[in-house]
This record gives C-alpha cells, structure tokens and sequence, in this order.
C-alpha cells in the first residue's frame, strides 16, 4: 500500500482511463509518434502499480479501438502490437508476483497469431494473491461490444422474459466484474469514442488537458480526491 490520506472506504472500485495524446506529447517534442505509444506504456505500468498499491481492484485502459485498429497505419498499428507483446512478455512475472491479473477486453482473435498466442498466455496465468484485475481494451468498441452480447443471447435460445439487464451484462467482455464508477479521459477530448457504452451509467467523468504520457500518479492521485469529493447519487 502507498501512503495516502484518501478514504479507503470511498475509493472507485472499477477505474477506466482513456489513455489519448500519445502522438501529440510526441510531436510536441520533435519525437516520431512511436515515442508517444511507448512512453505512454511506460506510464500505463506506473497507474497500474499505483492503483494497485492505493487498493483499487479493477481497472480498465483503451488501448485499441475497432476504430483505430481498422483505421490507422499499419506501421502505427505493428508499433502497438509489439508494445503489448513487450507488457505481456516481460511483466508477466512481475504482474504474477505482485498481484496483477491481466485480462482483455475486445475481439484478440483478429490480431497476427503471435501476438494472439502471447496474449492467450499471460490469460491462463495463475496469480499470486490477486490484487487488481487490470484490463486492457483491445480492438474493442462499445457498439461491437453489445452486438456480439446479442447474438450471443439470441444463440442460446435466452426467452424474452429471461432477458434483464443482469443477463446481458453477463454476456458483456466485463462479466463478473463491476461497472466503472469512475472514467477518465486525458488529452483534451470531452467524448467517450464508443468506450464502455452499456457499463458507464453511472459513472463519473474526468476530462484533462493533460497529455496521456503526463498523466502521472500524482495526477491519478489528485483525480482521487476529486472523485471523493462527489456527492454520487446513482439516481436517487
Ligand atoms: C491514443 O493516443 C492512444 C492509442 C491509440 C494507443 C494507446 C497505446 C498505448 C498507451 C501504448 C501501448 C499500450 C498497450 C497496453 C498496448 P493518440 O495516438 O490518439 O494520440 P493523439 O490524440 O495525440 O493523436
């Protein structure tokens, strides 16, 4: 655990963060956009530890969407995919030791077999005292996302009148695990680009101009203290 005065009994259970600005930080500093993909992982590694450490049990990052995974170069796109390969290969021990569980979010089984065999990996791998469930979202879509959920329910002969809100939350990529409380967008953008459509409605949004590779610990850590400051009301 990190020293904090945060109230551990107030903190978000589920965080999701859409990490944009990547390029820019990069541009801005005369650097090629490859640079901003990897010193945006570099500062993915660090929210992970921190969240993890402050007690936060799930969280939630868009890496790909369908979106950009159809639409970017595919310089860009191989740039990404061998930064995933290098998180799944090289922290896998640590995230085993140190209680990261990594899980993905999105259709995999679209991507070049050994970056699917990579991830297929680090999926079956056993952890030592779970302390967070980290997931990254990876050619994914909110859209796409309940699509497949109804084909899916619709596969299974599901009768109407079993069909609820909890049913199809099952049939989601985030089964099992608490919607996000709260939702953070760095880089200056104040949309939500098809992220967690059904799980975000009730959470609460935090837009910063910050630029993803800047937004450190620290930053996450102030985010923190606005999120419980909120009155959250879910409705009522
Ligand atoms: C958005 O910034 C970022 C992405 C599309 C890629 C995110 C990837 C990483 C943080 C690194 C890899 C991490 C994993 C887990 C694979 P942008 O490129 O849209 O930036 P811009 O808005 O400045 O153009």
């Amino acid at each position: 655990m990190v020293k904090t005065k945060l109230d551990p009994q107030k903190l978000p259970k589920h965080i999701a963060i859409i990490m944009d600005g990547n390029r820019r930080w990069a541009r801005k500093k005369g650097l090629p956009d490859g640079k901003g993909h990897e010193a945006g992982a570099q500062n993915l590694q660090k929210i992970v530890n921190y969240c993890r450490d402050v007690g936060i049990k799930h969280l939630t990052v868009y890496a790909l969407s369908t979106e950009n995974w159809k639409k970017r170069s595919p310089l860009e796109v191989k740039g990404i995919f061998n930064l995933l390969m290098r998180i799944v290969k090289e922290k896998a021990e640590e995230y085993r030791k140190s209680g990261v569980k990594f899980f993905v979010l999105g259709n995999f089984q679209a991507f070049p077999l050994k970056v699917k065999r990579a991830i297929e990996k680090i999926l079956k791998m056993a952890v030592i005292d779970e302390k967070i469930q980290f997931n990254v979202a990876l050619n994914y879509g909110g859209r796409d996302e309940i699509v497949t959920a109804i084909k899916e329910i619709v596969k299974d002969k599901i009768p109407t009148n079993k069909i609820d809100e909890e049913l199809v939350s099952k049939y989601l990529y985030t089964k099992d695990q608490p919607d996000p409380d709260l939702i953070i967008r760095p880089g200056g953008e104040f949309r939500l680009s098809n992220f967690l459509l059904w799980q975000m409605s009730y959470a609460e949004l935090y837009f910063t101009d910050t630029l993803w590779p800047d937004f450190t610990p620290k930053k996450m850590e102030e985010v923190l203290y606005w999120y419980q400051d909120r009155e959250r009301r879910m409705g009522k």
